[in-house]
């Protein structure tokens, strides 16, 4: 029996199991036969169709005699419409007795909806999280997911969270669920030499703000208990996370700035793989907080940005570069909270700068340095919002209430409006 109040001592640890390395993606047939699969469905994009390795996929499970098709419709930042597309030819041509999502957070999302809705009844909305959608569970078990990412970003073949737009809304939100986590993680750094720079900066930033943001969370053993049945995916920064965040801050250190210099850098493109596996198995027990926060705002009330590197045919600010553009006001505001873990990041990062002076701007000049050399925006003004537009984005923070509470300090509105303030013009 636990009383109110009293703290948590339990933190817990899920994964899916993994495979790493140049080769593992030929093995996925293989894989498959493992788990009885005969009909799968391979889900990725059309950029990432181009570059072939779908097809190749497609092919290397053919070879082990399943029957396979590939879905190249993914929309990049998936919305309800893109992700509805994907469930109806899932459900219109199935049953699959398995799923491989060949791409990047939005081809590995999108399978995770697509599975979710063939295995079990209802619409994309009464899944998703509330206020936003219905909030309901899954009842019935998913298919086998094989995830292979293309990005070294997201970590979404480690989570179980998979993320849209609700168009209508104009608001993102996501699905979240243990039963959405993949079954099997196939990370072959081969499948990411293609990437565009400024997919790999953005996506780069991704990967820091996971490691950064779980590191300095808010501890496992300051939420209250919660009794078996409450029990989250995101638990707060514990020490197997923190295991995870700092390898990949270190990795990161040279291999994000080599990696976007020359993209065919191919231990850099490794490196950069294993720091996405590794922050995504890190934040997605420990919980990221106020930069991802304010990401879903500044991603989905967008105006006319059209970065570079992503598909032109609409606005967007890619998810990666919308998480790190509020990153160093935020972690200004969170310092008091955990300085020793704020300069660890700081150095982790940036191992051989010096720095003498306020060390509460440490890790933010840390942060503002890497994101001038690897071109990502200066600011949210360089993604097109001013002042004026702060109160807006700050409403949209405010209803990521499952990301604020695993800040380390608790924003209210008017923190928030003073960190989006501050992360108008950056240098
Ligand atoms: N589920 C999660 O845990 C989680 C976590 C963070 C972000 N996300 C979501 O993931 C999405 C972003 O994913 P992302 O950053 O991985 O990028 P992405 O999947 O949106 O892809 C970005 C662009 O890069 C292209 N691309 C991808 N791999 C390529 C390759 N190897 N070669 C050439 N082009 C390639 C794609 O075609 C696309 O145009 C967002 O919707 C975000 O909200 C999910
Ligand atoms: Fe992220």
């Amino acid at each position: 029996m636990t009383s109110a109040n009293e703290r948590e001592t339990v933190f817990t640890y899920g994964a899916p199991a993994l495979k790493y390395g140049a080769g593992s993606s030929d093995e996925i047939g293989y894989d498959l036969t493992q788990y009885g699969a005969k009909r799968v469905l391979v889900i990725t994009d059309p950029g990432v169709a181009a570059t072939g390795w779908p097809r190749r996929i497609a092919d290397g499970i053919a070879g082990y005699g399943l029957e396979v098709e590939v879905f190249d419709q993914v929309h990049v930042e998936p919305t309800d419409i893109s992700m509805q597309k994907a469930v109806d030819f899932a459900r219109g041509t199935g049953p699959w007795d398995a799923f491989v999502a060949v791409g990047g957070g939005s081809s590995i999302d999108t399978a995770k909806a697509a599975n979710l809705l063939t295995s079990n009844d209802g619409e994309l909305l009464d899944y998703v999280n509330k206020p936003v959608g219905g909030g309901r569970a899954p009842s019935a078990p998913l298919k086998p997911l094989v995830a292979v990412p293309t990005t070294t970003g997201t970590g979404a073949e480690s989570t179980t969270v998979c993320v849209l737009d609700v168009l209508a809304l104009r608001v993102k939100s996501g699905i979240s669920h243990l039963r959405l986590r993949p079954t099997l993680a196939v990370v072959d750094p081969r499948l990411t030499v293609s990437q565009p720079p400024e997919v790999t900066a953005a996506a780069g930033m991704d990967i820091l703000c996971h490691a950064a943001e779980s590191y300095t969370a808010k501890p496992y053993t300051e939420f209250d208990r919660k009794r078996p049945e409450e029990r989250v995916p995101y638990c707060g920064s514990n020490p197997l996370a923190d295991m995870f965040a700092e390898q990949a801050l270190r990795l990161l250190s040279w291999a994000l700035p080599a990696a976007v210099r020359d993209g065919s850098d191919l231990k850099a493109r490794q490196d950069m793989a294993l720091a996405a596996t590794f922050a995504g198995l890190g934040f997605g027990n420990a919980g990221v907080h106020i930069p991802h926060a304010n990401a879903y705002p500044i991603a989905g009330q967008v105006k006319d940005f059209r970065p570079s590197g992503y598909p032109a045919d609409e606005a967007m600010v890619p998810h990666g570069m919308a998480v790190s553009l509020t990153a160093p006001a935020a972690f200004r505001f969170t310092y008091d909270a955990a300085p020793e873990r704020h300069i660890r990041v700081a150095r982790l990062l940036a191992p051989d700068l010096e720095w003498p002076g306020d060390r509460s701007e440490y890790l933010p000049a840390v942060l503002i340095n890497l994101m001038r050399e690897i071109g990502i925006p200066n600011g949210i003004g360089g993604v097109g919002y001013a002042e004026s537009d702060v109160d807006e984005l700050v409403e949209g923070t405010l209803k990521q209430q499952r990301l604020l509470a695993t800040a380390p300090r608790s924003p209210g509105r008017d923190d928030l409006a003073a960190i989006l303030r501050d992360s108008v013009v950056l240098w």
